[in-house]
């Protein structure tokens, strides 16, 4: 399975911050917030992986991420030269997704919680045949996709920012697919928003019942961490929820439990950051081993 993070956004609900550096680099309290779908698509079992980044803007992630090695995955670069919209990720993606199945996060998403990993890998498996994607409850969710579901627990429709939910259930950017998404994808027409919206994307495989919606249960976090209160409101969550001792998004740790670095690898990189709060996490993972 191929994995895509779209960062490729303006960050415009978060002007001036955005003006100058990416939105998927701005900080969540302890690292960047891109690291935190990156750990999500690891967590999947996923060692390769697209970023897609603006016009003229893929450096700043370069020296951030390089081409994966540290991590021991194959990270590359696409800059995506006019907004149109989720669904083009796989448009742009085409040959990067050549034969296999994918996965897609949005950059500003991040999720955590008691058994994703298992979840995850449960996503990657129904995409062999069709399309997987997550139900989370939300008290407003007129901003977002809003699965309805059928009093059996089937969704019977998934509708884009509606002005009158079906319910409270949001569809969240992680979406899981069978290689069927990129003609899907050349097929959808601009919504009146004028992008390709990822809802028809999903709406296409509920025609031919081939998608599965895996709920969030209430204990699980999620966050679109696009706006200044949802940034700030998400670094609070996630400081508190490290008081635990266990790191959200701790890039070398989830590589070490895939087994894709040594527990060398990550005291080369410790070493560098000795004096930060995710530097000190990484020494105690060396200290535990
Ligand atoms: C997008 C999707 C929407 C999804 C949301 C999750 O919204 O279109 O279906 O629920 O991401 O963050 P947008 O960021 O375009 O407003």
């Amino acid at each position: 399975m191929k994995g895509i993070i779209l960062a490729a956004g303006k960050g415009t609900r978060l002007y001036p911050i955005t003006l100058p550096i990416c939105k998927p680099l701005l900080p969540v309290y302890d690292k960047p917030l891109i690291y935190y779908p990156l750990s999500v698509l690891m967590n999947a079992g996923i060692r390769d992986v697209m970023i897609i980044t603006p016009p003229n803007d893929t450096k700043p992630f370069e020296n951030l991420l390089s081409d994966g090695s540290s991590l021991g995955m194959n990270i590359c670069y696409k800059e995506q030269p006019v907004q149109r919209g989720i669904a083009d990720a796989f448009i742009l993606a085409e040959d990067f997704i050549g034969d296999d199945t994918c996965c897609l996060a949005l950059g500003d998403n991040i999720f955590y919680g008691p058994g994703f990993r298992r979840k995850l890998r449960q996503a990657a498996e129904f995409a062999k045949d069709g399309a997987a994607i997550f139900g989370y409850y939300v008290s407003d969710p007129r901003p977002f996709g809003v699965v309805e579901f059928s009093s059996d627990g089937k969704a019977l429709s998934i509708e884009e920012k509606p002005a009158k939910p079906k319910s409270n259930y949001i569809v969240p950017g992680l979406y899981f697919y069978d290689n069927q998404v990129v003609s899907i994808a050349k097929n959808v027409k601009p919504s009146a928003r004028g992008e390709l919206e990822i809802t028809s994307v999903n709406n296409a495989y509920l025609a031919q019942g081939a998608l599965r919606v895996i709920p969030l249960e209430d204990e699980f976090s999620w966050f679109d961490a696009g706006t200044a209160d949802s940034l700030y409101e998400a670094a609070g969550q996630i400081k508190s929820a490290q008081r635990s001792g266990k790191m959200i998004g701790c890039l070398e740790e989830v590589a070490l439990r895939n087994q894709w670095i040594n527990i060398e690898d990550i005291s080369n990189i410790a070493d560098g950051m000795a004096k930060t709060n995710y530097g000190h996490y990484l020494s105690t993972i060396i200290d535990d081993m």
